[in-house]
């Protein structure tokens, strides 16, 4: 099995280096190699997404991602900015669907900025469609308004579009992935503004009829970022557009306590998957040694549940994840009295330590 480990900017070298050190102590057979991505890559090679890069992340069964950017790279144009790379490697490999869990661990329920009793036990699944809507549609760009409320302006415009194979496969993500937990599918649109949505939610109500034994839901989405955070335990698979998602996720990640805790993949057709923390680069923190590992320590389980078919392996690890937290163990971010506070190493040793079965001590 081989993963191409894309590290990137900021704190990505930082937390892929521990998650690459759990992955050693499982005795799998897997080949890991290591490239450049984001800023960094723009730095050694003058392209955010080299062409080495890309065939390295297309050759592998999965690849393990850092971060990447750094305000540094703000003034670039855009092509040549580190977020290109993600959003190239979304699209060269076709990953549409991005698992996003947001749960809330046991011993973190006092993290979170919302009253304790309104997140203990929460645990959502938000499905993000990722290689489409206005992140990818055409035309886009700067013009001389002909139109609008200042025609002979100055103007920008993106263009927002979903195709009905895109919003099905998408759709069909969902349903499954109910299936598997609590039956219940949550459509996000804002159908009562737009066309795309609307028609969104025309075909994901049709996919529906396929899976009569879920239930679903839609949802505008300024109503669901605003039950999100009024009642969030109501939620279980959320399904929205690329937009939309990104924007919720973060704000579900939020409600978990810490957004360094929660891993994501991103998935094509065959279950080949990009996977990685939800979180970004945290240049403020770089290299520090004090970022948080376990988001990217659980992308790796992730990656060895959905797409390596390894799930006693991915076991092995979310469990080792709850022994260190339950251990008393915390990273700056999830720190509070009566805890340890440690840094990026000590908290990856302390997972190895765990797996490999040996005591830890908080
Ligand atoms: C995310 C990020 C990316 C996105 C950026 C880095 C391009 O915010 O993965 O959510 O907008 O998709
Ligand atoms: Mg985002």
């Amino acid at each position: 099995m081989k993963i191409a480990v894309l590290p990137g900017d900021g704190i990505g070298t930082e937390i892929v280096a521990e998650a690459v050190k759990v992955l050693n102590v499982l005795e799998l057979p897997l080949e890991m190699e290591e490239a450049v991505v984001g800023g960094a890559a723009y730095e050694a090679k003058g392209h955010p997404l080299p062409e080495a890069t890309l065939q390295l992340a297309k050759d592998a069964d999965a690849v393990l991602f850092g971060a990447v950017g750094d305000w540094k790279f703000d003034k670039l144009e855009r092509a040549l900015r580190p977020e290109q790379a993600i959003l190239g490697l979304r699209k060269h490999l076709g990953l549409f669907a991005n698992l996003r869990p947001a749960l809330c661990y046991e011993q973190l329920t006092h993290a979170s900025s919302l009253k304790p009793e309104l997140v203990a036990g929460l645990d959502i699944l938000i499905i993000r469609e990722l290689t489409g809507d206005i992140y990818f549609g055409q035309p886009r760009g700067r013009r001389t308004a002909v139109d609008g409320h200042f025609p002979g302006a100055e103007e920008a415009f993106d263009t927002m579009r979903y195709s009905r194979p895109e919003i099905e496969r998408i759709a069909h993500v969902a349903f499954q992935a109910a299936r598997r937990r609590s039956n219940k599918v949550t459509s996000v649109d804002k159908a009562n503004v737009l066309e795309t949505f609307q028609f969104w939610k025309d075909v994901v109500t049709e996919v529906h009829a396929q899976y009569p034994d879920v239930e679903l839901e839609h949802m505008y989405v300024d109503n669901a970022a605003m039950q999100l955070v009024k009642a969030p335990k109501k939620f279980d698979v959320v399904v929205t557009g690329n937009m939309f998602g990104d924007i919720l996720s973060d704000e579900a990640a939020m409600l978990t306590g810490s957004i360094g805790m929660l891993p994501s993949a991103s998935l094509d057709a065959n279950n080949k998957g990009l996977y990685e923390p939800s979180h970004g680069s945290a240049p403020d923190i770089a290299g520090k040694g004090v970022a948080n590992p376990l988001a990217t320590i659980l992308s790796a389980a992730m990656m060895l549940r959905y797409t390596l078919a390894q799930p006693e392996a991915a076991d092995r690890i979310e469990s080792a994840v709850r022994a260190v937290l339950a251990a008393g163990l915390r990273t700056p971010d999830i720190h509070s009295e009566g805890t340890r506070k440690v840094g990026t190493r000590e908290m990856g040793d302390a997972v190895v330590a765990a797996i490999t079965g040996k005591t830890i001590t908080g």
